[in-house]
């Protein structure tokens, strides 16, 4: 478990908290423990205060089915689809939202995001749980569901390198495309817990991604600010284009929503990226541009991979950090996120 959690000026915008900070500590019931000098809010903390100003109990749930998906996707690698996933899924924990996290990547790079070395533990990760459901053999899915926050509030179903081996079976399975979806169907009494499933795609076009893309209503493409990526977009927008078209019969659409990363505003090669972005996608595109920033660099260690964590947790006041708070704020209103089935105003 993470002991993350943020000061007051943070939990206050967090909570959207309008009233006079001196009150705002009364909101949780919880005293400052002796050893911290600050009033530390966790993800937890941050719900049962939400909660609270909605006028409802601490224990108010959703409806039990599967809730909105974030899926990161580019059919190109490096582009800042695990950064943006980890750290907007970390940042939706602090707004109060429950949070599941699945690595889809057999890089792992969510899971050593968040401190895990693969390469030491015993990993089940969602391949193994998918294959187990197609063989109707039995399984357990909370012993694949890592906590990462308190009380649920962050979640991972981890990943390791042997996810890759997933499209071996998959490839001989019916209706493959739609196996991930029946997987979550079939156990909407644990997804459906969640206000949020974020998911971390493979750079890769296969089929696992596919399933995962045939899951999701809107997938999340995160494009990097140069003319590789750009073209990279292209392709992607085909492969949903071809998945639009190939299961239109069964009612099935999926969306596109753009985030453009790594923006650095001496580079004019950025600035045109973007420009060319706007005018190709411009109901798509989101106005929450995340810079080049130092602080993503920052994230991973290498010798103490334990102290690893995404740039919200380690550098909360910083400009990357900023930028993440407003585009999870955004993805909030875009994937009508909500809290105990409330809409979040
Ligand atoms: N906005 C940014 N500013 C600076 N560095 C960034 C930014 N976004 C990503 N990076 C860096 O770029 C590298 C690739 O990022 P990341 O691993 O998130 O990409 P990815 O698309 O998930 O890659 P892959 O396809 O291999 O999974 C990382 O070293 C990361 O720190
Ligand atoms: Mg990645």
């Amino acid at each position: 478990m993470r002991p993350f959690g943020v000061r007051s000026k943070l939990a206050h915008e967090f909570t959207g908290f309008t009233g006079k900070p001196k009150d705002f500590r009364f909101l949780i019931d919880r005293e400052k423990q002796s050893t911290q000098y600050h009033n530390i809010y966790y993800a937890d903390d941050i719900r049962y205060i939400r909660l609270k100003l909605m006028n409802l109990p601490p224990d108010a749930d959703r409806k039990r089915r599967i809730p909105p998906i974030i899926n990161c996707r580019m059919s190109k690698g490096g582009v800042g689809k695990t950064v943006i996933c980890g750290n907007v899924a970390a940042t939706l924990a602090m707004f109060g939202h429950r949070v599941l996290m699945i690595d889809g990547d057999p890089q792992a790079s969510l899971t050593g995001l968040f401190g895990i070395n693969w390469a030491n533990e015993n990993i089940n990760h969602i391949g193994e749980l998918m294959y187990r459901f197609h063989r109707k053999e039995s399984f357990y899915i909370e012993t694949a569901i890592r906590p990462i926050y308190n009380n649920h509030m962050l979640d991972l179903i981890a990943s390791d390198i042997t996810l890759a081996n997933t499209d071996t079976w998959l490839m001989g399975s019916t209706n493959r495309e739609f196996l991930f979806k029946k997987f979550l169907d079939a156990n909407v009494d644990v997804f459906g817990r969640y206000d949020v499933i974020v998911i971390d795609s493979a750079p890769s076009t296969n089929l696992l991604t596919n399933a995962f893309m045939c899951a999701s209503q809107k997938i999340l493409a995160v494009v990097w600010l140069d003319g590789q990526s750009l073209k990279a977009m292209q392709v992607l927008a085909s492969n949903v284009a071809e998945l639009n078209s190939a299961f239109s019969e069964l009612g099935f659409h999926l969306d596109v929503h753009i985030v453009a990363n790594g923006y650095h505003p001496s580079y004019s090669s950025c600035k045109d990226a973007l420009t060319t972005l706007a005018s190709n996608y411009p109901d798509q595109l989101s106005d929450i541009v995340i810079p080049h920033a130092s602080s993503f660099m920052r994230q991973v260690e290498l010798y103490k991979e334990e102290q690893s964590g995404p740039a919200i947790e380690r550098e909360p006041n910083s400009t990357a950090a900023r930028a993440v708070i407003d585009l999870t704020k955004s993805l909030v209103k875009e994937y009508d996120i909500r809290i105990a089935d409330q809409p979040v105003i």
